[in-house]
């Protein structure tokens, strides 16, 4: 019998006692390429891609997918032959969507300190469009397009001050944020940048946050957006796409956020009333398209009694799962192999010297050494936000299709990890 773990993720799942990842058991995983590591399902990713696509169909619109959530070149790839573009915020991450064979024309860079020789680079690369997101950038970016004697295309991140409903570190489009331009300064900014030689404004864009599980933040920013839109072409500005952004939640424990299509159902009507349903749009989901695609399996080391808390300490720590230190954010932790002992209740913690090493806190679990333990939701900000923290080596990764397990990344030596550095001179 088959029981999946979240409703709606028939992915990951338990086949009679045993985690599956597809048709791929978890102890197998565990035992070929030891822990902890990373799988990822691409059915899943594609199926999460394919709520968007559902949305869209019949609409001029293009996915980019926020690399920043996965860069993995192999995950890119899987999106990459979907037919998705990019959102990327680095040199770095540009260089990646090249060597997994992306769609430099599909690319759009975002973020607030893009240096001059990224935009030399992207602009020489032919990307999509630059997310510019204040003054200053315009004026440095028009600088960098006329030395190389280009245009860049441009849109401009507009903040429309809205409440997302999510964890403070993950909410980017209220006024005290770093992001985008302020909403009423838009139409100025937006003249501005047309006057510029070396720019072409081909766009607006937005970005309210992240782990949304609400409909109506999407709703109001939309209509911040389009009136916007109306004001810039009223002032002589045409705006040929318009960019929602990402920020979709998933999942984690318990949360209800709506499906893509569903969002998207409800998003495109309000375009279609305000007579913007034929507009080009594009969007930037990162979590909502590998979040629930991914898992880390993670090694039973030690159980340690205590008086006020139990500890289970496992072999993945806050440097390859850095979630819970940084958002105090819930990832649930499932055996491998289920058991019918009794469970105890135990906070789950990592090799690494901190106390806030910790992946889950009071965690019914019936766990043994040498046991395999499953961290959920782990496909998103977990393996691209993972550092070598007390000199621990990052995780393998293991891509799962129609064949079989892929190893996607090999694990780490510590040799890899200070590979780069010198010794003094004796
Ligand atoms: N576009 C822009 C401009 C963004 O800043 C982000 C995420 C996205 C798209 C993708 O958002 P998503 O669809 O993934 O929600 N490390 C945090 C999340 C940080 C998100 C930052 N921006 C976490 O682990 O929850």
């Amino acid at each position: 019998m088959t029981q999946a773990l979240l409703p709606g993720h028939p992915h990951v799942h338990y086949r009679d006692q045993t985690l599956f990842v597809d048709h791929v058991s978890a102890a197998d995983l565990a035992s070929q390429f030891g822990t902890p590591l990373f799988v990822y399902s691409k059915a899943a990713m594609l199926s999460a891609l394919a709520a968007y696509q559902r949305g869209f169909a019949g609409r001029k619109a293009q996915i980019c997918y926020a690399m920043k959530a996965n860069s993995s070149l192999a995950v890119l790839q899987v999106f990459a032959q979907a037919g998705c573009g990019f959102d990327i915020v680095s040199g770095g991450e540009l260089a990646r969507v090249q060597a997994a064979g992306g769609d430099l024309s599909k690319v759009i860079f975002s973020g607030v300190g893009k240096t001059r020789a990224e935009m030399r680079e992207a602009l020489e690369l032919g990307i999509g469009c630059f997310n510019v997101e204040s003054e200053a950038e315009l004026e440095v970016l028009n600088d960098v397009a006329l030395s190389v004697q280009r245009q860049a295309p441009v849109s401009i991140r507009v903040n429309p001050n809205v409440d997302p409903k999510t964890h403070p570190y993950i909410s980017t489009g209220l006024k005290g944020n770093k992001f985008g331009v302020a909403h009423d300064r838009a139409v100025q900014t937006y003249q501005h940048a047309a006057a510029l030689p070396g720019l072409r404004v081909v766009g607006i864009d937005c970005h309210i946050g992240s782990q949304i599980t609400q409909v109506d933040p999407y709703l109001d920013a939309m209509d911040r957006i389009l009136d916007l839109v109306e004001a810039i072409e009223a002032a002589g500005v045409p705006i040929h796409h318009i960019d929602f952004g990402g920020g979709l939640g998933i999942n984690y424990n318990g949360d209800t956020p709506p499906e893509a299509d569903a969002l998207w159902a409800r998003l495109l009507a309000k375009l279609d009333a305000r007579g913007f349903g034929d507009r080009q749009l594009m969007i930037e989901p990162g979590r909502s398209l590998v979040g629930n695609a991914g898992l880390c399996l993670t090694e039973v080391l030690y159980l340690k009694p205590g008086e006020q808390k139990n500890f289970c300490i496992v072999d993945a720590a806050m440097n390859d799962l850095p979630r819970p230190a940084m958002y105090e954010a819930f990832h649930h932790i499932v055996p491998v192999q289920q058991s019918a002992a009794a469970p105890t209740l135990y906070d789950v913690v990592g090799p690494v010297c901190e106390s806030g090493d910790w992946i889950g806190r009071e965690r019914a679990l019936a766990a043994q050494p040498g046991d395999t333990l499953a961290v959920l939701s782990a496909g998103a900000y977990c393996m691209s936000m993972s550092s070598n923290y007390n000199t621990r080596g990052r995780l393998a990764e293991v891509l799962v299709d129609d064949q079989g397990p892929h190893l996607i990344r090999r694990r780490e030596t510590a040799q890899d990890t200070f590979a780069l550095e010198n010794l003094l001179p004796a």
